[in-house]
């Protein structure tokens, strides 16, 4: 007998491109419903609540439908993110409460807002890091000093929830194919990046574990990240 995959419903941030569009196809396919929490849609027919996480009213909205509509969500995966490479001494105040907003706080108020919901329903919540997580790189201030309090807030979430059934895995990613370097207008090459949809296979291979299994952190890069 094939055990049917374990994701009945999933909310998805960013789910409109790069690894949350992979993660929401890949999911599709499996045949979980997808919820998908950006400003665009998608052309994976998925339902689609237009949200800007930089703004409040639009994340209380869209946590209000999720709270009406989607009780039934045992997966949150927070995937919307940006970056811009910019000196320190040059980013306006906006830029720093944009980036910030998307990258932290924005996805701080939909987990906030979501919670309850994975926890009546012994679910799951993927946050997408980075390795800027961990280190920091000339030029990306505001992207790195984000990042790093998203994994401090996961593992808040992991310490917070360590008696409840519920997972939560931090993905730390490098460099993958994605509009990232294109809109930050990076000088990486693309074609040596990491393919989306293996990193959107290797997260759900940890979501099927059986539930007495959990993986805590990823941190996945490219071979010799340094070449190019
Ligand atoms: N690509 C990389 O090399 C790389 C490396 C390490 C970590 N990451 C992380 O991986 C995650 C996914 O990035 P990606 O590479 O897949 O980037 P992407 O292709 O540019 O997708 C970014 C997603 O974020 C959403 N988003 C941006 N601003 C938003 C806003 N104001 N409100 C709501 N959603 C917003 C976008 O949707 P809309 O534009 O439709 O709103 C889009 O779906 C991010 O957290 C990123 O930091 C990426």
């Amino acid at each position: 007998m094939v055990t049917p995959f374990p994701v009945k419903k999933a909310i998805i941030t960013g789910g409109s491109s790069g690894l949350g569009y992979a993660v929401a196809a890949m999911l599709l396919k499996n045949g979980s419903t997808v919820v998908n929490v950006s400003r665009t849609g998608s052309d994976l027919g998925c339902e689609h609540l237009p949200t800007d996480l930089t703004d409040n009213a639009s994340i209380a909205a869209m946590v209000e439908t999720v709270l009406a509509r989607h009780r039934d969500c045992n997966l949150l995966v927070s995937c919307a993110g940006l970056m811009h490479w910019a000196a320190v001494g040059s980013n306006p105040p906006a830029q720093v409460d944009n980036d910030l907003a998307v990258n932290l706080t924005g996805m701080i108020k939909v987990v906030d807002g979501i919670m309850p919901v994975i926890k009546n329903n012994r679910g799951d919540v993927v946050i997408v890091g980075s390795t800027s997580s961990f280190s920091a790189s000339a030029g990306s201030s505001l992207y790195c000093a984000a990042k790093h309090g998203v994994l401090g807030y996961i593992k808040s979430l992991q310490t917070e929830f360590a008696d409840d059934d519920v997972r939560i895995l931090g993905v730390h990613p490098g460099g993958f194919k994605s509009q990232f370097h294109i809109k930050a207008k990076s000088n990486l090459k693309q074609d040596v990046l990491m393919d989306p949809h293996e990193l959107a296979a290797m997260i759900l291979s940890f979501i099927a574990l059986p539930r007495n299994m959990q993986v805590s952190e990823i941190i996945i890069n490219r071979k010799n990240p340094a070449a190019g």
